[in-house]
């Protein structure tokens, strides 16, 4: 029964010369195309934390929380209002209008006249840093030959890491250049300059094939034809419309009419735990409180000074963040998203507890050293297995006529997710002490080597059609 259900699902037809290909120049300019969205999500999410104390207005506590993590609510919004939308209407369409969006609020924010607008501007940012979350690798797997679609997948966390890397680094260079203009022009600058690559974006996005697999699923043959063109693909419209009909064969053959059958739910929950793991085990701890919490170790003289030795610890963990996410890129295809997933949670488990060690056991420059290089180990087990792995299997585990929902679902999870930890840490540290909270962190990461062990199936090399029978043979 199972041997034969994954019969059912293989890829049939036009579909398996699409996973068949060898990616070309243009499948990696598309993933970035598509990617220009996590560098957004990178840039705006850090952002913040680097002009907050510049901003001239009389921020409330609520507002200052908002300000810091309200991106993250905005987000989760933005990624449960994609997943009808780009089911209906297609993922370029969104993906174009998601480039608007984060390109109006980057300037609005840069242009705000008051504390209102900027709290508006920045909730327009976090509607589409959400709404791209949820789209851009659910695009990719839809095009990706199959053995390649983990390396490009993970572009979309490379981008991320880039983006708050870059973010950073720009917040140094304006401030550096500008330190006088701190308060007036460069935290407008530093939010503004969002809005380039967004532009770009939107530009070329508009030139982008739509997806194959989307249009077939829509029954737009001539379309489909014509988006396999694009990726260099000559196939005639009867021959999509015999891949439809076989598709619609095997799913009339399947006894389970259901869209959401317990094989898709199965997935659901499964990307889902995944992503609560991959927030609640603290991973925006050191990248949104780091500086801040290293801060008291570095001697400090004026704001200034302070912000930019804060960054400059903060940019060090983003170059890691980068540099380590180089391995999951290479190997999530070779080494598979299983044991990749298992070795980056429990190099996060060993690489917390070192760092909770230094900080209740050192002081003074051995505190720094090895909370920096535990904090800095830990980033990089998560680029490895955590972060990419993540968002890889939100775009490719689900069925095409349900991917744009589920993976917008699983996505509003991840930055709900995102939401508590970072409103919860501040209370958690005061009521428990900065390590005991380490350790705390440390044994969700423990859980969450069970629960991959236990859960998550292999599925490299696998067609997009063969994952979803994965699923549906684990439930059986
Ligand atoms: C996570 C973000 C995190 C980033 C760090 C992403 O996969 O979703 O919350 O800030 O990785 O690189």
């Amino acid at each position: 029964m199972a041997a034969e259900q994954e019969r059912h699902n293989e890829a049939v037809g036009v579909l398996q010369t699409l996973d068949g290909r060898k990616a070309s120049g243009f499948y990696w300019y598309l993933t970035v195309l598509a990617c220009v969205g996590g560098f957004l999500f990178g840039y705006d999410t850090s952002v913040v934390g680097s002009v907050l104390n510049f901003i001239p207005y009389n921020l409330s506590d609520l507002a200052t929380g908002y300000l810091v993590a309200g991106a993250s609510l905005g987000a989760a919004a933005g990624a449960i209002c994609a997943g009808p939308l780009t089911d209906r209407f297609g993922r370029k369409s969104l993906l174009i209008i998601d480039a608007l969006i984060f390109a109006i609020g980057a300037l609005l924010s840069a242009f705000t006249v008051n504390a209102a607008m900027l709290i508006i501007s920045r909730t327009l940012v976090g509607l589409a840093v959400g709404a791209d979350s949820a789209i851009a690798t659910a695009y990719i797997a839809e095009f990706a030959p199959a053995n390649k679609r983990g390396s490009l997948s993970i572009v979309q966390q490379w981008m991320i890491t880039v983006g708050i890397l870059v973010s950073y680094l720009i917040a140094l260079l304006i401030f550096a250049v500008a330190p006088g203009a701190v308060r007036t022009a460069d935290w407008r600058l530093v939010f503004g300059l969002g809005a380039v690559p967004a532009i770009i974006a939107m530009l070329l996005r508009a030139r982008m094939p739509e997806s194959p697999r989307w249009l077939l699923h829509r029954g737009r043959y001539a379309e489909t034809r014509d988006a396999f063109g694009k990726l260099g693909i000559e196939v005639s419209e009867d021959e999509v419309r015999e891949t439809a009909d076989e598709l619609e064969r095997q799913a009339a053959e399947q006894q389970d009419k259901r869209r959401w059958t317990p094989g898709v739910i199965r997935a659901f929950v499964i990307v889902c735990v995944f992503f609560i793991f991959q927030q609640i085990t603290g991973i925006n701890v050191p990248f949104y409180y780091g500086p801040k919490l290293l801060a008291g170790l570095f001697q400090s003289g004026g704001a200034v000074d302070s912000a930019m030795s804060g960054l400059e610890t903060a940019a060090i963990l983003g170059a890691v963040n980068v540099i380590a996410t180089f391995f999951a890129f290479k190997y999530i295809d070779r080494v598979g998203r299983r044991k990749l997933a298992l070795g980056g949670f429990a190099g996060m488990v060993i690489f917390m507890v070192i760092a909770a060690g230094g900080v209740a056991f050192l002081s003074g420059g051995a505190k720094i050293v090895v909370v920096m290089v535990g904090f800095g180990l830990f980033i990089a087990s998560f680029a490895i297995g955590v972060g990419g792995t993540g968002w890889l299997i939100q775009g490719e585990v689900f069925p095409t006529s349900v991917r744009g929902q589920a993976a917008a679902g699983a996505a509003t999870v991840n930055w709900l997710s995102n939401f508590a930890i970072v409103v919860l840490f501040p209370t958690m540290n005061t009521a428990f002490g900065l390590s005991w909270v380490m350790l705390i962190l440390a044994f969700l990461a423990l859980l969450a080597v069970a629960f991959v062990a236990r859960y998550l199936p292999e599925t490299k090399n696998l067609s997009v059609e063969q994952v979803v029978s994965v699923f549906e043979r684990q439930r059986a």
